[in-house]
């Protein structure tokens, strides 16, 4: 999968990804990163590519120009391009769809995506309307900037492109994708500041170990994120053990 992202800030964005198990599945050709600067495709000699917004107010706007070349001279590079297509442009705003794992499972797919990169005050809305197939926010907070954003979206749909994790399970089988928050884990010793790791774990009884696993992702989501709940697909015996762990915890 090939990620471009148009930024004013390139350095910024290969230096955190090309490290750790996305700079691992670059260099073995999984996927790409390309960090393209706006900045080049500034059109005055100051190479600027911000101006004050019509109508007053404060700060500065991103101009529609440098931002629509820039966006010509990576989709001359994509592989869609060249089959007459676009690729799809996601604009990191606090505007957009909040991002999650279905939205990442969903971004997976393309063999190409656009990031978009906005700063200052944002991005003149014309460009916008012209190339924006997708606008993403991570949350409900303002950035300085979109670099992080698109960094975070980048991460949780890299590590969904086969190969990219050493074992294709794990990323299956881990939080969200069932509705559920990831039961805990322990590795040696098996006492540490005085705490012993649950007994079961030592059983070698795969089936109870699995039983207690689902478990505790049930308690932990209950606990820590119970609108989750609602979406996670329980046995009639979870359910039962859910009602009876809500009743106890009503009771303590
Ligand atoms: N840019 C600034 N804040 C942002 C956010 N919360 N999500 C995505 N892009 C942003």
């Amino acid at each position: 999968m090939n990620f471009h992202i148009m930024t004013l800030f390139p350095d910024m964005v290969e230096q955190g990804l090309k490290t750790s198990i996305i700079g691992r599945a670059e260099a073995k050709g999984l996927l790409s990163i390309d960090a393209v600067n706006i900045r080049d495709y500034a059109f005055n000699k100051h190479q600027s590519v911000d101006d004050y917004p019509y109508g007053g107010g404060a700060g500065m706007l991103m101009q529609a120009e440098p931002v629509f070349q820039c966006y010509e001279a990576v989709c001359q590079k994509t592989k869609a391009s060249k089959e007459g297509k676009r690729p799809r442009l996601v604009y990191l705003s606090p505007q957009g769809r909040t991002f999650n794992q279905e939205m990442a499972e969903e971004f997976a797919k393309e063999d190409e995506l656009i990031l978009l990169c906005g700063h200052y005050e944002g991005i003149d809305e014309r460009v916008l309307e012209e190339i924006v197939t997708d606008y993403v926010s991570i949350g409900d907070y303002v950035l300085t900037g979109g670099e992080l954003a698109a960094m975070v979206m980048i991460d949780a749909i890299a590590r969904l492109v086969p190969g990219v994790l050493h074992n294709d399970v794990s990323a299956e089988f881990e939080s969200f994708q069932d509705h559920l928050l990831e039961y805990p884990q322990y590795s040696r010793p098996e006492t540490w500041h005085g705490k012993q790791v649950p007994p079961i774990l030592l059983s070698g009884h795969h089936a109870n170990i699995e039983k207690w696993r689902r478990e505790q992702s049930i308690i932990r989501t209950a606990e820590n994120r119970p609108d989750l709940l609602e979406k996670a697909e329980l046995t009639e015996k979870e359910q039962k053990f859910l009602e009876e762990y809500r009743k106890n915890s009503l009771q303590s």
